[in-house]
């Protein structure tokens, strides 16, 4: 049985970590703030992620999973330290390896013995060259002469589906020396993926870190592709949904990442395209469709907070109400959510916004604190309506979806809805006498 070690109980390393355990592998997972490990050693969970805590109560229980703050004792006979720590946005746009390299730095510094050390991190190619490097330096420092490995073992966890997407993988990626020790021992600790037949691509680490960004700024470029259809659609007459979906039946290009919203956000996509091209830059290519990608998403926002903003005034309104502030439906996280973008814009002209979403209302309550918006916290959807002109819904939970039509008509005080994510029924909005505004929709029965 391998021992695992995980630093850091992010999304990722905290996921990873009850999911490696569920793979039969002995995990402990370490974090430098011990209130997060107290609370998980009581299965109070840091994030809201649907299965998180059922796994991490029977792996606990199975005695596969423990959690603690002392990082000599979570490095003590373990086999390998799986590195999991944020390497966000920094000011230039490249990503930021300080939390890595301080990590790194303490497992170089307390580590005994052989180290095989597995970066989760979504960190740019080079990267794990750089890390290795680096380990090897302390480890002569410190005259260990253990041996040293790094291998790239990238997450593509969705949030809101981030358990079953660790325990059933498209594919698992693992970057490293072939044939090496190291190689050996990852496809041990994903023997139980692997024999279930996911695919298991073996690489070098250079091409593991590339696959990740690659991936991330693919799916971003096809949603940024598919908004940009949509605001086609919206001068044209022609209707997106059917674009969309005679143009993912063609199996070269799949349904899936084609559906038109408010722009994509969260805490990878936006970071990760401009970490790709910021990389690219460094080696002299210009990425220029992934620039072009993420300007085209950053502007989206603001065209779709435009119409908002002249629509309420043609109308003489002043009160919107918003439903949806996570990034996505699924989630808490309001990290790069195009509906806190939207409603900062939308501020620009002092209406009064109230609004709600059934996860995010705790992030949401610390980003207004952080802002200073007059932004007004409904306890629930509808109440959110009550002195609303207009609805504006940016974010497309089911609770949105299955909305009672004639309980908003009847509750809001003009007659606008803006829905884009496309997730009413026009002819619905209009047979209950109000005006609905998608993003390319064409639904009329002429
Ligand atoms: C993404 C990747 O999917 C995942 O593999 C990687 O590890 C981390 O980044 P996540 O950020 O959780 O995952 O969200 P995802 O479900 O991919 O959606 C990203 C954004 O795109 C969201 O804002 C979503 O609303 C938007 N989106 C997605 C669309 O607007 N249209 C679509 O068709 C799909």
């Amino acid at each position: 049985m391998n021992r695992v070690c995980i630093v850091g109980c992010g999304y990722v390393g905290l996921v990873s970590g009850a999911g490696l355990a569920e793979f039969g592998n002995i995990v402990t997972c370490y974090d430098i703030d011990t209130n997060r490990i107290n609370n998980l050693n009581k299965l109070v969970m840091p994030i809201f992620e649907p299965d998180l805590k059922e796994l991490v109560e029977k792996n606990i229980k199975a005695g596969r999973l423990g959690f603690t703050d002392n990082l000599s004792l979570a490095l003590k006979d373990c086999d390998a330290v799986f590195i999991a720590v944020q390497t966000p946005q920094d000011d230039d746009g490249n990503a930021k390896l300080k939390f890595l390299f301080t990590a790194v730095e303490d497992v170089a510094s307390k580590a005994t013995g052989n180290l095989v050390v597995v970066i989760k991190s979504t960190v740019p190619v080079g990267t794990s060259k750089e890390v290795l490097s680096y380990i090897r330096l302390k480890f002569k420092e410190r005259d260990i002469t253990a041996s040293v490995e790094v291998v790239s073992n990238p997450e593509f966890l969705i949030e809101g589906r981030a358990v079953s997407t660790f325990l059933n993988p498209d594919r698992i990626v693992i970057g490293c020396k072939p044939k090496g020790k190291a190689c050996e021992l990852m496809k041990s600790i994903y023997k139980k993926p692997s024999s279930d037949g996911r695919e298991v691509v073996l690489c070098t680490n250079e091409t593991a870190e590339t696959i990740k960004y690659a991936a991330n700024s693919f799916l971003a470029m096809k949603i940024s592709f598919i908004n940009q259809m949509a605001l086609l659609c919206q001068e044209t007459g022609a209707d997106i949904d059917t674009v969309a979906k005679a143009l993912g039946s063609d199996s070269r290009i799949n349904p899936r990442f084609l559906k038109p919203g408010p722009g994509y956000g969260g805490s990878c996509f936006p970071k990760d395209t401009k970490a790709l091209v910021r990389t690219a830059e460094k080696y002299g290519v210009d990425m220029s469709i992934i620039r072009e990608a993420d300007d085209s998403n950053e502007n989206h926002k603001k065209i779709l907070a435009d119409i908002v903003a002249s629509v309420m005034k043609k109308n003489g309104y002043s009160n919107l109400a918003v439903w949806g502030l996570a990034f996505k439906a699924g989630t808490g996280d309001i990290r790069n959510s195009p509906a806190t973008t939207m409603i900062e814009k939308i501020s620009e002209n002092n209406f009064n916004i109230s609004a709600y979403d059934p996860e995010a209302m705790t992030e949401a309550k610390k980003w207004i604190k952080q802002t200073g918006l007059k932004v007004i916290l409904a306890d629930d959807m509808y109440k959110a309506l009550d002195k609303a002109e207009a609805l504006l819904i940016v974010t497309e939970w089911e609770c949105f979806k299955n909305a009672d039509i004639t309980r908003i008509a009847n509750t809001l005080k003009g007659n606008v809805v803006f829905d884009f994510r496309n997730i009413l029924d026009p002819h619905e909005i209009e047979k209950a006498g109000l005006k609905y505004y998608g993003i390319g929709r064409r639904y009329e029965t002429d």
